[in-house]
């Protein structure tokens, strides 16, 4: 069965009593320290800011599982179903969630700005004049899109399983969930950190700043409000912030001390804002040391897709690890590639396993391999699948 994921991105106020550029720092020392691969304590500074924030990215478990927009693999994506399973299964930090906007600014939590793949709204027949066809960073989409709804409408709307195919379990679930709001989701943070008596980490994505930008509903402004109101904005709150757009990530430098992190896609390709803005430079280039020297200098880490990290020849399978790994430690950006699925589809040639193209394949073996690069984190859909391989890891490593 083929993966029948859809990837939209090419290839694919300072915070009171603190400087952004000290809190910059601060962090990026933490990060130096941190890449490696141990389970790392909270450090001094970290300690001295008391309870407000999540202890500083030092506090975070190495390598970090992140549970990719939730528990994905087991319940619809993006959905506080998604997340909810996604924290009882242990994830330490949660992709809550890829933000797209609505037509009344609201933030909320979808892959895309496409939104009939992964909700109900075909089943609307009060909005089947919103469906259009579009241009989505160059790429003509045809849907219904987050900004020509409001809020109150997207809220009529419930969420389906994306990959029914490769996951019908998980269509169990259609119709249970809303759409998050990224304010909700910030409430429910600090709920579930009371709740469970442990920190919660967030890692929400800002997706596609231009295109929302140029329709003028600018992203990055919005996030740094909540982030603020929620006080989420200083270096140790529990918050990773990351984009495939290098300038978004700049514009959020400026707005918040939240840690930020660039997300690479293909090799071969640009970043929309590089494409918009005339940068002629190609993810290749922004994974050279100058490159990496350039990120570091606004953010504590990237998130390059795995096959930059182990590139696959034509047949799918694992070739030679890249320098990319040591290349980020020695600026001190860490690495949290994306997305490890137990499914054989998903997985490097290597590790698929039988026939069944939906089946699981040796996930195990596959994260085995890519742990050994030395990455400080990988997001997935599976979190319980990506902690047990953790702990295969760690005794690996003592033994
Ligand atoms: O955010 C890391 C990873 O989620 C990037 O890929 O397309 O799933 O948002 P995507
Ligand atoms: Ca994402």
């Amino acid at each position: 069965m083929a993966n029948q994921e859809s990837n939209t991105h090419n290839d694919q106020e300072g915070p009171a009593g603190r400087s952004a550029a000290t809190g910059r720092r601060a962090l990026l020392g933490a990060a130096v320290l941190g890449a490696g691969g141990a389970v790392l304590g909270l450090s001094g500074t970290a300690r001295a800011t008391g309870g407000h924030g999540g202890g500083g990215l030092r506090s975070l478990p190495v390598p970090t599982i992140i549970g990719h927009r939730g528990a994905s693999g087991y319940r619809p994506e993006h959905t506080f179903g998604a997340y909810d399973l996604a924290l009882d299964m242990g994830a330490d930090i949660v992709e809550a969630g890829d933000l797209v906007i609505t037509r009344d600014g609201h933030l909320v939590c979808r892959h895309e700005p496409e939104i009939g793949g992964t909700t109900d709204v075909a089943d609307h027949p009060e909005f089947a004049d919103r469906k259009k066809t579009t241009t989505l960073d160059g790429t003509p989409v045809t849907g219904w899109f987050a900004e020509d709804f409001t809020l109150a409408e997207l809220k009529t709307l419930r969420a389906v399983e994306r990959v029914p195919a490769n996951r019908p379990h998980n269509t169990l679930y259609d119709g249970r969930w809303e759409i998050p709001t990224f304010e909700e989701v910030l409430r429910w943070q600090d709920e579930q950190t009371r709740k469970r008596g442990k920190q919660v980490w967030i890692y929400p994505e800002l997706k596609h700043p231009t295109y929302f930008r140029k329709q003028g509903l600018a992203l990055e402004e919005r996030v740094a409000k909540l982030l603020r109101k929620y006080r989420k904005d200083r270096f140790d709150a529990p918050v990773i912030l990351q984009s495939f757009e290098p300038t978004s990530v700049q514009r959020m430098n400026k707005l918040v001390d939240t840690p930020l992190v660039v997300l690479l896609s293909g090799a071969s390709s640009r970043p929309y804002d590089f494409v918009e803005n005339g940068d002629p430079r190609t993810v290749a280039d922004l994974v050279k040391p100058a490159g990496l020297r350039e990120i570091a200098s606004y953010a504590q880490g990237i998130g390059p897709t795995l096959d930059l990290v182990i590139p696959k020849d034509a047949s799918g399978r694992l070739t030679q690890p890249t320098t990319l790994v040591a290349d980020a430690h020695k600026v001190g950006l860490r690495l949290h590639p994306y997305t490890m699925r137990n499914e054989n589809p998903f997985l490097p040639a290597d590790f698929r396993e039988g026939t069944d193209a939906d089946a699981y394949g040796d996930v195990f073996g596959a994260y085995r391999t890519y742990f050994a690069t030395g990455i400080d984190g990988v997001f997935t859909d599976q979190p319980d699948t990506g902690l047990l391989a953790r702990e295969d890891f760690r005794k690996g490593a003592a033994s």
